[in-house]
């Protein structure tokens, strides 16, 4: 039996090109990705994962065509209205991490529902990323941190590793073990800076809607051959 990563990442990257290949509309790429993520979610419920983060809309996603945006942000909400019964049925507790404040706030309001609903479930942990940026968060919690000094609750001093991790938006979630990023790019694009710091890195070229159990399987199996030293020299003087 594999040791399964109690956190997984997904950069969900591909959507577009799956489309683009069948000589179909990129938003059919994104509800066909949807889709996946939904089974990718109950893949991950079924294997053991405590956590699972999806990177669903970065904060520089914003920058594509208005008419894609849209189309994105409104699979989403639909996608939510759709599962939100199931969400509660696999006692998931879902958290959506990201600058919500230009969100639609029809889709706004459905994330804090589900969230509030599924607060006190003990199963899977999922954490959604929309209009997330590993800066953004870098830096909202650089300022809630200043703040706290200037009004000298804080001394800076006192600003620890801990400390500063309470203030990122995964709170004290623990870092992915195992980031996963479909789709054939070697990159992060902004995804969790300070978190994937000593996350193992998996990258495949399969496209995102195209991502299966069997690759999932794939991926669990080359994150347990993994040696995860954390700079340390442990297995060559064990
Ligand atoms: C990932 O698929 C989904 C989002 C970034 C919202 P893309 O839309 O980036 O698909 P490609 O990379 O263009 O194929
Ligand atoms: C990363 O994919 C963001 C998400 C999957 C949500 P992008 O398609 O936005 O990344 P780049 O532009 O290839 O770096
Ligand atoms: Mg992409």
């Amino acid at each position: 039996m594999p040791k399964i990563p109690a956190h997984i990442a997904f950069i969900m990257d591909g959507n577009g090109r799956w489309a683009q290949r069948q000589q179909l509309p990129r938003k059919v790429g994104h509800r066909v990705g949807g889709e996946n993520a939904i089974r990718m979610i109950k893949a991950c419920c079924k294997r053991g994962v405590k956590i699972l983060t999806l990177f669903a809309f970065s904060s520089e996603n914003w920058n594509r065509p208005k008419q894609e945006v849209t189309e994105i942000l409104h699979i989403l909400r639909t996608l939510f209205d759709r599962e939100v019964q199931q969400i509660h049925a696999l006692n998931i507790c879902m958290r959506v991490i990201g600058d919500l404040s230009h969100l639609p706030s029809a889709l706004y309001t459905k994330i804090k529902e589900i969230e509030c609903l599924t607060r006190d479930k003990t199963g899977l942990i999922l954490v959604i990323a929309i209009g997330y940026g590993g800066q953004w968060d870098i830096l909202q919690a650089v300022q809630a941190l200043a703040q706290q000094v200037s009004q000298g609750l804080l001394r800076a001093e006192d600003i620890t590793h801990e400390r500063f991790s309470q203030q990122l938006q995964l709170l004290d979630l623990p870092a992915p073990d195992l980031c996963i990023r479909t789709g054939g790019e070697y990159r992060i694009s902004n995804f969790l800076l300070w978190h994937l710091a000593y996350s193992e890195l998996y990258f495949t070229s399969i496209l995102w809607p195209d991502f299966n159990d069997l690759a999932l399987d794939e991926a669990i199996t080359a994150y347990t051959a993994r040696d995860r030293r954390f700079g340390t020299l442990h297995e060559i003087t064990a």
